[in-house]
């Protein structure tokens, strides 16, 4: 099933959406038609009982997405920039904290706001190609969709802060070094990749996807006490699965589990 906005593409096969950002002659950035697409595509997503993966990428061989539009932020007065912060990261939210696993498949610039949707997703790959960077010190603004809180929670205070405050962009590589990104690969593997990875987890039971990322997501902000008694519920939890019996008879039984995603 393909569906098209102008500036969104989503293609679902069985349980796999492909969510193409599609506005190529501005490398992809995020105007407000296109993050009001993506927001009805992102909810379209979590809504599909049958999609279990997303991936995530830019039209085009240049951008992934090279930030939110600047054109539209420049006349904004603090108000209205405050809300469109807000309500985008909302918009990020819904892929972090939602059931579905996204994966970023990064295949050229991810700067600003797209380095900052690269990072609310679960997983980031990226083309050799690519360059990552927050930029927006260079705008004499700051990350404000989520940026200064994922980033660190991703590759330490100090790293992030010396992107943050150099606006330096940074080859797909170095993301690689530091932790940003989980893979590189060459430009022409990067589909296939990430098809690859989407159809791996895809194949896993849905219930088990979900609660590792609400235990990753959720645990993270707890302290440890808390959250290792988190851990230990939502465990439990997965013994309310008929995909727990089946999933520990099969390996008994020597043989492939037949999933019921319930
Ligand atoms: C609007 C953008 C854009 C952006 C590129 N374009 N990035 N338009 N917003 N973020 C447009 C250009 O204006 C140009 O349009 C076309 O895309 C091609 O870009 P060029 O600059 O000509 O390409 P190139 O020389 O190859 O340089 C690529 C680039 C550069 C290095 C990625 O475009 C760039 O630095 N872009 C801005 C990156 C950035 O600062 N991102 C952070 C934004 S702030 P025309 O019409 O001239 O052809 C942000 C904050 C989010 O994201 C959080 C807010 C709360």
């Amino acid at each position: 099933m393909a569906i098209s906005g102008t500036r969104i593409i989503t293609e679902t096969f069985e349980a796999v959406t492909l969510l193409t950002i599609n506005r190529p002659e501005a490398l992809n950035a995020l105007d407000q038609q296109t993050l009001q697409q993506l927001n009805t595509a992102v909810t379209a997503i979590e809504a599909d009982p049958r999609v279990k993966v997303a991936i995530i990428t830019g039209a085009g061989d240049k951008a992934f997405v090279a930030g939110g539009d600047i054109g539209v932020m420049q006349p904004l007065d603090p108000i209205a920039a405050r809300q469109s912060a807000v309500e985008t990261q909302q918009l990020l939210n819904k892929i972090e904290y939602g059931s579905t696993v996204f994966i970023a498949a990064i295949n050229g610039y991810a700067l600003g706001g797209g380095c900052e949707l690269a990072l609310a997703c679960d997983i980031r790959i990226a083309a050799n190609s690519a360059q990552l960077g927050q930029p927006e010190v260079n705008l004499g603004i700051i990350p404000g969709w989520g940026g200064t809180q994922r980033l660190p929670r991703l590759v330490g205070v100090s790293v992030a802060k010396q992107l943050m405050l150099t606006g330096e962009r940074i080859s797909a590589a170095k993301a690689a070094e530091i932790g940003l990104v989980g893979e590189v690969v060459n430009a022409d593997e990067l589909m296939p990749r990430a098809r690859e990875l989407a159809q791996t987890i895809a194949a896993k039971p849905k219930v088990a996807l979900q609660l590792i990322k609400e235990a990753v997501n959720n645990g993270f902000e707890m302290d440890m006490n808390r959250a290792f008694a988190y851990e230990a519920d939502l465990f439990g939890l997965c013994f309310a699965t008929a995909d727990q019996k089946e999933g520990m008879l099969a390996f008994l039984e020597k043989r492939r589990p037949n999933w019921r995603d319930a």
